[in-house]
């Protein structure tokens, strides 16, 4: 069945999904959150697409997960069923992903912009975690990415306050990759996509992996596993292609191998 609450489109190498439920403000609900998932797991098996931007409308990027959706649930059923636990196959896709956020990221749609590995935001954007103005608290990462990403002093306020950050004060806190004007958003998305996908897909990867593994381990076991990552490169084409081509002054054909 076609997917009814996203848009997919390729263009070029680099895959788009567009959250499309404009009546809620992008509203994450299950069946869209299960979309963007099939549309992630489609652009993993494609060799052609080499980078992911996610976006959503001007208004609202997405402004959380579907409370009306979500308001008869109980624990039992939350629990047993792990609510919102695939979600985590975003943050699991593998290769590079960029939100482009414009208007609302709140909720379910800051985690999910979270999730992201670049993050470029139109000046129209505001992100916020407003969970407890609704008897409840971020649910998919948002205490942990935003603590790890921007330190725990706008963590712990957003959070607990449930305030929005606009577009400025989120790239001075470090959420925001680039700023850029509204008209701007989707070129320069797709140009940041553009530039990872013009590098060897194997080189991209493994650097997506080794920064992620920033957050996840000490520092002595991210340097040795980065060492070990890039010592695996020289068993590539690419590096070979890479190199030969910068001594030779011209540019390099990759092919992910
Ligand atoms: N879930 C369901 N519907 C939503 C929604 C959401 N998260 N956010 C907006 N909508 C719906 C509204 O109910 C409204 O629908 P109706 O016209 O049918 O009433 C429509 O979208 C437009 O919204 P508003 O009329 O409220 O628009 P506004 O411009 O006055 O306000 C807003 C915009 C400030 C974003 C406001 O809609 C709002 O506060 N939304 C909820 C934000 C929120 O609490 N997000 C967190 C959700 S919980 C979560 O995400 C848990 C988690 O950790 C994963």
């Amino acid at each position: 069945m076609p997917p009814c609450h996203i848009r997919i489109e390729t263009r070029g190498r680099i895959g788009w999904i567009t959250l499309n439920r404009p009546e809620a403000l992008n509203a994450l609900n299950t069946a869209m959150m299960g979309e963007v998932c099939a549309a992630l797991d489609g652009f993993a098996a494609a060799r052609e697409v080499a980078c992911v931007v996610i976006t959503g409308s001007e208004r609202a990027f997405a402004a959380g997960a579907d409370i009306k959706e979500a308001m008869d649930r109980t624990f039992p059923g939350t629990f047993m069923e792990d609510f919102l636990g695939f979600w985590e196959r975003v943050a699991g896709f593998r290769k590079p992903l960029v939100a482009a956020v414009s208007g609302y990221a709140l909720g379910g749609g800051c985690e999910l912009a979270l999730m992201c590995d670049i993050l470029i935001a139109s000046e129209t954007a505001r992100f916020g975690l407003p969970e407890g103005k609704i008897g409840v608290m971020p649910g998919a990462g948002g205490t942990q990415r935003l603590a790890r990403w921007v330190g725990k002093a706008k963590a712990m306020d957003l959070c607990l306050t449930g305030r929005m950050m606009d577009a400025a004060e989120a790239e001075r806190a470090g959420l925001v990759s680039r700023l850029v004007a509204p008209a701007d958003l989707l070129p320069v998305a797709q140009e940041a996509a553009e530039a990872v996908a013009e590098k060897s897909q194997v080189a991209m990867m493994m650097t997506k992996e080794s920064v992620n593994r920033a957050f996840e381990t000490s520092l002595a076991e991210g340097l040795r596993f980065e060492r070990r990552v890039f010592q695996a490169l020289f068993a590539t084409r690419d590096q070979k292609e890479g190199m030969a081509a910068f001594a030779a002054r011209r540019p390099p054909i990759f092919e992910d191998r």
